[in-house]
């Protein structure tokens, strides 16, 4: 998505070296290899650690596409494949299914702030099916709300903002976790439920790692620095090994105003003058020339355990701070967790951190401090197919006290800072990751950057290869020897675009169903990768995007590169989130801000301008939310 709030990011003004050396470097490598002896010696320990535990002996070799393919559309409704099912699950404003309170959703918008509280929040996301005893038919989701439409959200929009709307409007933001069931062919919500959560800007939230308790932690509310209240535009999500949910905060800076005259850290961080949201005026931390320190306190990857409803959120900070989308992680061989992550902002980076410790079982608690200690990197990408991980550890290279790194604590803050410092390589904002565990390579999506090449812009690089990028693309890359290497070989999955496009740069290189600013990435149990769309309601249908159609589902076999359309979604929708049952055979999905507007706040006299999905009501409304696909057969999603 886009303008004001999520995509339009640039605040990096660090110089760092952009690579001219475009000589089509992304085909060469996918294990052609061109015969570089650097490349074999990359390759070797890999072969040799598959040697003695494959992973992908375990997982049976990756399924082949069998759906046909849907045709772009335009249309104000969800389409999926012939033979396929999509059911409309848990809407914004549905009672989450906590016992004391379970208000039922207001079409006309009146629900009070705290009948908010015990609702679905907006702007469904990231989501995470948390099988419960291993079942693909009983489990708990966990769900991302990324932001708000408060022209939707209440029955007069903005116009004034007040208190009562500041909390409405904070209590539909956070994340739920709710519990669902399959009977007799279709999911319902369990409702009460003893699962049933809601995280928003009340709930406390832990800090652990390097920036625990730093002073730049430290506010007015909360002197020691280690205890924050609420997360704040959670994007992405996944799933973490030892059963835990990972969401990133990504535009978090939109929420505060910074006066007229930014410090050159907030600046730094994309903070203005105003902030989009006007919560600044009836709560005090968002305002954030008397809280500088406030700010700090997000931008960070938040873990949760679902299945405890007693459990204490926490915020990761030894990731690294950025405008994250999420966090995915993998294990190596001997079983320690590297996670990688991004900031969707233009120009900005891809991070990696690996832990000291390895896993253990015991599931959440086993593992509560595995990921607060390790080594945290930013990633180079050299225009020979190659790439290293710069290693952001105070002390090293230039992150010295002298160069304004006190500690680590600082490092983990500043990481744009830091990571500008090393010369990191600067992307076309990077969304979601994902590891295929049958071939270990890591791929990321870069949705688009219009500003690339730009005069006064950063230029071309081999990594980021297209001037004014409308169309983004799909960066993928393998570890020397495991998931902690510190070298890496690389290539590009495709280049999306429309190939009738006259733009040259806008044409891409993809193998079948063409599609454009890609954001969401998934593998399902079965080895196909599943591509989610994200163009903005001022691309879609129109120009070069004009024979795309509204945003998308794809499927990749990432052996072929061969793309198929899957899923096409209501009009000015985002696809996003996905995860899948254990057996693969069914789909969770979240439709994101159906009927949103070019501007990105509804007007309340018109709530219907754009669409009226999923309801349909005459006096509805249109709302975000989760969708699950299953086959009429009950096979395998994708085959
Ligand atoms: Fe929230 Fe970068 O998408
Ligand atoms: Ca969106
Ligand atoms: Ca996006
Ligand atoms: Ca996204």
């Amino acid at each position: 998505m886009a303008k004001d709030f999520d995509t339009m990011e640039d605040s990096n003004r660090s110089g760092n070296p952009t690579l001219h050396e475009v000589s089509d470097p992304a085909r060469r490598l996918y294990l052609q290899a061109a015969g570089g002896a650097w490349l074999t010696s990359l390759l070797a320990p890999l072969a040799a650690g598959c040697a003695h535990s494959n992973p992908s002996a375990a997982l049976g070799p990756r399924a082949r596409m069998g759906f046909r393919a849907v045709p772009p559309s335009a249309a104000d409704q969800l389409v999926v494949p012939p033979g396929y099912i999509a059911q409309v699950l848990a809407p914004w404003g549905e009672p989450i299914g906590i016992a004391a309170h379970m208000p039922a959703f207001a079409r006309d918008a009146s629900n009070s702030a705290h009948d908010q509280a015990y609702q679905l929040g907006m702007h469904h996301d990231g989501l995470s099916y948390f099988p419960l005893e291993g079942s693909s038919a009983h489990g708990l989701i966990a769900l991302n709300h990324e932001y708000t439409d408060d022209g939707l959200l209440h029955p007069d929009g903005m116009q004034p903002m007040t208190a009562e709307k500041v909390r409405k409007s904070q209590n539909a933001h956070g994340l739920s976790v709710y519990e669902v069931r399959l009977r007799e062919g279709r999911w319902e919500m369990v409702r009460p439920s003893k699962y049933a959560r809601r995280f928003t800007m009340q709930t406390p939230f832990t800090v652990a790692g390097p920036a625990a308790g730093h002073p730049l932690m430290r506010t007015a509310a909360d002197p020691a620095g280690l205890r924050v209240l609420g997360t704040l535009n959670n994007c992405a999500s996944s799933q973490t090994p030892w059963g835990t949910y990972l969401s990133g905060e990504e535009n978090w800076a939109n929420y505060f105003a910074a006066g007229p005259q930014p410090s050159a850290h907030h600046k730094r961080w994309g903070l203005r003058e105003k902030s989009s949201y006007q919560w600044d005026g009836h709560d005090e931390r968002f305002n954030a020339e008397r809280n500088p320190n406030e700010p700090n306190r997000y931008g960070w990857v938040v873990e949760v355990d679902p299945y405890d409803p007693e459990s204490t959120p926490i915020k990761r900070t030894a990731l690294g701070r950025a405008a994250h989308e999420g966090a995915w992680v993998a294990l190596t061989r001997d079983q320690r967790a590297v996670v990688y992550s991004g900031e969707d902002a233009r120009f900005e980076y891809i991070y990696k951190f690996v832990s000291r410790d390895r896993m253990r079982p015991g599931g959440a608690k086993a593992n509560r401090e595995l990921l607060d200690h390790g080594t945290l990197y930013v990633a180079r990408f050299y225009a020979d197919g190659r790439g290293r991980w710069l290693p952001l550890v105070h002390g090293q290279g230039p992150l010295t006290a002298a160069n304004g790194f006190a500690d680590q604590g600082e490092v983990v803050i500043k990481a744009r800072q830091a990571s500008d410092a090393l010369g990191a390589t600067r992307m076309d904002r990077p969304e979601w990751l994902s590891i295929d565990p049958r071939t270990r390579w890591v791929y990321c999506t870069l949705t688009n950057n219009t500003s690339r090449g730009q005069p006064g812009q950063p230029g071309v690089d081999a990594a980021n290869p297209r001037a004014n990028n409308a169309m983004g693309h799909i960066i993928r890359w393998l570890e020397a020897g495991d998931h902690d290497g510190e070298t890496f070989v690389w290539n590009h999955l495709v280049l999306a675009g429309d190939p009738a496009n006259t733009r040259p740069e806008a044409r891409g290189d993809v193998q079948g169903d063409f599609f454009g600013s890609p954001d969401g990435l998934g593998f399902s149990p079965n080895g196909l990768l599943w591509i989610q769309t994200d163009a903005s309601a001022t691309q879609m249908n129109q120009g070069e995007y004009a024979r795309i159609g509204n945003n998308q589902m794809l499927v990749c076999d990432p052996d072929t590169r061969e793309i198929r359309r899957f899923l096409t979604g209501p009009v000015n929708c985002e696809i996003t989130g996905v995860s899948f049952t254990p057996d693969g055979r069914n789909l969770f999905i979240s439709v994101q801000h159906p009927g949103e507007t070019p501007s990105e706040r509804s007007d309340p006299r018109q709530p219907r301008r754009f669409s009226n999905w999923p309801d349909r009501h005459p006096d509805g409304r249109p709302r975000s939310a989760n969708v699950v696909i299953r086959r009429l057969d009950g096979g395998e999603i994708g085959t």
